[in-house]
């Protein structure tokens, strides 16, 4: 754990700025600066970065963050290490706090392990550049199979000599323990005598994301009949085989800016094609691909692209990962190679138009997939053949998206030709399966057809921030740190602008009596705020207020310690586009200037927060009067409901007027 003071430090020092500037060309537009996106493909730049809030935010891909966040994503580093990162940048020192002693233990041996490996790394590749047997064996062999020095550095490919143990002695003279060396796997014990694991094989050091060398895989050069092809390090606290994935580290961001993963079976498949200009691949190294590889693969992109040989095996191999990915929402495609080609073979025969080219032409979808390898399981056996319709039917069942219609009916018509049956049939029998998911759906369904009619109940109020610094149309409904598809109540929403307004403009002078946050402390009373979050900041806010007779900084609450209030934070005090034309379009609204900008702001976000909790209270108070049984009280509450809905009647009329000003301002 990195101590908060630490952090603290770190957070002050680190100019975003500067940080981002490391990493994307950046053009100072007005008090920001702006760029194209790193994290999505774009010809006019919607990067916008804001030096003063410390924030960026892409106006074409929604992305969002701190200086922080930018390093996790962009560097794909996790929390601590982005600390690690700026304060190495900065030169701070940082403390950690202790672990347990078997915390301690534990991270202790990964971190030797680590810097083993590390060692053994730039051993065995000295060995290949700088030796005579590294040369004309291991660095020889690389050649010979098309690899250039430049794309042998980026692997930081090596080699082992025959010799049973020059890599053995030379680390024990280094200082490294033999047990350490064993666990690593970079040697073997035999009858108390030590040799090394990898003798006579060319090394293929593999990586995390964040490039440590967790292990090894050693090919062997001779086609000797026992030995096997590949020796790969054996488990152990640092490389777990099911959650690495091979050039991770060479190709995430190229994943992450083309929006596409390609998946490959080798390491040499992977090392060709990057050769070749193809960067986003990965290899799942043999094995079938495992839920954590696809999780891995889904930090970077959707869109996974599997790449294998038309043999049987391949074939399989192929199959086997695709229930798990569909799963996994994944847009999965499949490209088989024919003729006993590799992606490494193809791409060295032929180059990375052709290989462009043919992925392009033979880039099949799941269904078409199981369909082709289907057909040609089925032959002539009819319970085979009903079998396969059945299961083609469920898969395309699973495409009923709305703006999937085309999709699925054009899958259908392929289908049914293919499969040789009748199309009305296989329709009825999607739809079959469509509706039994329909049925587990339902409860799902219902709730947020309720949240959609309370929607509806204010529609009339107009826009929500007649303020040109609040497109709607830009305003980020997803919450930032949750799960993509979770919805957030549209009264969450109204407590989070709040509490937005608050931390924005909270310093300002509402008016000749009173700043902002006075005016908003007098109007709102906290025990309505129902998002717990929210009201917890509220009261750190005004707590900071009472204590020290001011209200926090804009980056207290951006560098907050919780980083869900981070990101939620740096989502909604965004860099705002300097000036939106569709404003006036959409509404005939001019953009503000000075202090109406904000104050208005403040104005319709209070009365927008306020008629939501009014129709709550209306709500509650009829329901309340629906079964009251006695006379005087129902009055009471027929009192109370005219009440409120005289005070949102006025509310809105207030906030109509509001909208109103601003239109006539030419
Ligand atoms: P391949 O046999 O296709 O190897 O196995 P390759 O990477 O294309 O190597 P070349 O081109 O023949 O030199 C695919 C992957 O399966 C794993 C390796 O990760 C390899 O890259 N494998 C294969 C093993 O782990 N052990 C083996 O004995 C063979
Ligand atoms: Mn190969």
């Amino acid at each position: 754990m990195i101590s908060q003071d630490s952090i603290n430090e770190v957070m002050s020092r680190a100019d975003i700025v500067d940080v981002v500037g490391q990493f994307v060309r950046l053009k100072r537009r007005g008090t920001n600066f702006l760029a194209n996106c790193p994290f999505h493909n774009e010809k006019t730049p919607s990067f916008n970065v804001s030096q003063a809030k410390g924030i960026y935010k892409c106006f074409g891909c929604g992305k969002a963050g701190n200086v922080v966040t930018f390093l996790q994503e962009h560097e794909k580093l996790t929390y601590p290490e982005a600390i690690h990162w700026l304060a190495d940048y900065y030169k701070i020192k940082i403390d950690e706090t202790e672990r347990s002693p078997e915390q301690q233990q534990q991270q202790q041996l990964g971190e030797s392990l680590r810097l083993l490996n590390e060692y053994a790394t730039n051993w065995f590749h000295n060995c290949m550049i700088n030796t005579e047997e590294g040369q004309l064996i291991g660095l020889s062999y690389f050649k010979q199979r098309g690899f250039r020095n430049e794309i042998i550095e980026r692997f930081r490919l090596g080699y082992n000599p025959e010799q049973a143990d020059v890599f053995y002695r030379d680390s024990i003279k280094k200082g490294y323990q033999a047990d350490l060396l064993e666990k690593a796997g970079l040697i073997k014990n035999r009858n108390g005598i030590y040799h090394d694991a990898y003798r006579g094989r060319v090394i293929f050091p593999i990586q995390s994301m964040t490039g440590r060398i967790l292990g090894f895989g050693a090919r062997i050069l001779k086609s000797t009949e026992k030995a096997p092809k590949y020796v790969n390090t054996p488990e152990n606290e640092i490389y777990i085989k099911h959650k690495v994935l091979y050039g991770m580290y060479q190709s995430r961001q190229a994943i992450a800016k083309q929006d596409e993963c390609f998946l490959v079976e080798g390491y040499t498949d992977v090392i060709s094609l990057h050769q070749g200009g193809v960067e986003n691949v990965v290899a799942s190294s043999g094995t079938s691909l495992t839920e954590d590889q696809l999780r891995l693969i889904g930090q970077l992109t959707k869109n996974l692209t599997i790449l294998y040989d038309g043999d049987a095996a391949g074939v399989k191999a192929a199959l086997r990962g695709l229930d798990m990915a569909l799963s996994q929402s994944f847009n999965v495609q499949l490209v088989l190679l024919t003729d006993g080609e590799d992606p490494d073979s193809f791409i060295q025969k032929h180059g990375s138009s052709r290989f462009h080219e043919y992925v392009k032409a033979h880039k099949q979808n799941v269904i078409s997939f199981r369909l082709q390898v289907g057909l040609s399981e089925v032959g002539d056996d009819p319970v085979k053949k009903s079998k396969l319709v059945n299961e083609i039917a469920e898969s395309i069942s699973r495409i009923n998206k709305a703006e999937d219609f085309a999709l699925q009916a054009h899958f259908i018509r392929e289908a049914a030709r293919k499969l040789d049956v009748d199309e009305a049939g296989l329709i009825t029998l999607v739809n079959k399966n469509i509706r039994e998911r329909i049925e587990k759906d339902k409860d799902q369904v219902r709730i947020s057809e309720r949240q959609k009619s309370r929607d509806a109940g204010i529609a009339e109020i107009g826009p929500t921030h007649p303020d040109d610094s609040h497109p709607p149309e830009l305003e980020a409904r997803q919450v930032p740190g949750q799960p993509p598809g979770v919805q957030i109540t549209p009264d969450e929403e109204q407590e989070w602008q709040l509490l937005r307004v608050l931390v924005e403009h909270g310093h300002e002078q509402y008016d000749d009596n009173q700043t902002v946050a006075n005016h908003i402390e007098q109007t709102i009373d906290p025990d309505f705020l129902e998002d717990k979050t929210v009201g917890a900041l509220y009261a750190e806010y005004f707590k900071h207020k009472a204590r020290f007779g001011d209200v926090p900084e804009t980056h207290y609450f951006i560098n907050h310690p919780d980083s869900a209030v981070r990101n939620r934070m740096a989502n909604l005090l965004h860099p705002r586009q300097e000036i939106s034309s569709r404003w006036k379009e959409k509404y005939g609204i001019e953009s503000l200037t000075g202090a109406m900008v904000y104050v208005n702001d403040v104005d319709s976000t209070l009365a927008y927060f306020q008629v939501k909790k009014l129709i709550h209270l209306k709500e509650d108070a009829m329901k309340k009067l629906s079964v009251e049984a006695d006379p005087v009280t129902q009055k009471v509450y027929e009192e109370h409901i005219m009440n409120l809905i005289g005070m949102q009647r006025e509310l809105m009329k207030q906030h109509a007027t509001v909208v109103l000003k601003l239109s006539k301002r030419k």
